[in-house]
């Protein structure tokens, strides 16, 4: 499967980069970046640095540095570190960006290879929307638009009503939530079944020494945020139980729905199930260990 990350590196976003490269199943073609964890430019340098470490040598387009309708964004550091990568806050420059803005590389790709490219979307959706204005035929030139995002039938995570990737453009995920297309969200409602744990970062980082020796590092700071603020004994594979949806649906139990956005109030960001609107395949359960298992197998085969 061909496929293009768009992301917020960020330490779960890491985490899923290097199980796209390690993935048999997986052509990581490149990857799109975006403000959230960090700002867009930190996205972007820590994607490269990630690259680097790999040995995988993939364009990097840079996106939104804003959320739709607004001229500042802060990024929450107390989650994932004041530079995306937790306490690892000297992270070097490496090579240098493709020349496409991410949004004119994702519809260019799109076309390229038409009904062939899927796209996992783990960061806020402004790259997503922006590519879906830019060219309207962009999501039916996709094999499928995989987006980690959403609290359909469970409480939020930034809010008590919203997961942070929605709730931090939730007018780019209206517009893309509400655009014709093949699409799946995968939300809180089963990426907090995939709690990864100090124990098995400890593993992972004795099997792949580079690697999981990185993972582990930067999860430091994560895994300290989950016990101290969400008093879970251990993190969220957030973005990696997106990014094993491309491949292996059938560890999810999906329900068709439209679901709304709220774009203003309180409830910001809410993701609701509603029956009128474009359908969209929502994750409402999941196999979390057999995906946990999937992204250990395959992170630890790495040097
Ligand atoms: O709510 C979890 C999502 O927000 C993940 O993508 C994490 O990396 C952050 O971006
Ligand atoms: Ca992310």
């Amino acid at each position: 499967m061909k496929l293009i990350i768009d992301t917020d590196p960020g330490i779960d976003d890491a985490m899923a980069i290097a199980y796209a490269h390690a993935s048999p199943d997986i052509d990581l073609l490149g990857l799109t970046t975006v403000f959230g964890n960090t700002h867009v430019a930190q996205s972007s340098r820590n994607a490269r640095y990630l690259l680097d470490l790999l040995g995988a040598d993939l364009p990097v387009a840079t996106g939104a540095a804003l959320p739709y309708g607004s001229d500042t964004y802060q990024p929450s550091a107390y989650v994932h570190g004041d530079e995306g990568f937790g306490h690892f806050t000297d992270v070097p420059q490496i090579g240098s960006d493709h020349p496409l803005p991410a949004a004119e590389y994702l519809v260019e790709m799109a076309r390229v290879h038409r009904g062939e490219l899927s796209v996992c979307a783990i960061g806020p959706l402004t790259n997503i929307a922006d590519a879906i204005r830019m060219d309207p035929g962009f999501l039916s030139n996709l094999a499928q638009l995989v987006i980690m995002g959403g609290a359909v039938f469970c409480p939020g995570n930034i809010t008590k009503h919203a997961e942070a990737n929605i709730y931090h453009d939730a007018q780019a995920a209206a517009e893309v939530l509400s655009s014709e297309g093949n699409m799946v969200l995968v939300g809180l409602d089963v990426t907090l079944q995939t709690l990864y744990r100090a124990c098995d970062f400890e593993d992972l980082a004795q099997a792949s020494k580079a690697t999981g020796g990185f993972l582990q590092d930067i999860s430091r700071f994560y895994l300290e945020f989950y016990q101290n603020v969400a008093g879970e004994d251990g993190c969220g594979l957030h973005d990696s139980t997106a990014v094993i949806a491309c491949t292996h649906p059938h560890l999810f139990q999906m329900v068709e729905t439209a679901v709304k956005v709220d774009v203003a109030g309180e409830a910001l960001g809410a993701t609701r199930a509603v029956d009128t609107g474009v359908k969209v395949r929502v994750c409402r359960d999941i196999d979390g260990q057999a995906v946990v298992d999937l992204f250990t197998g395959q992170v630890a085969s790495l040097p």
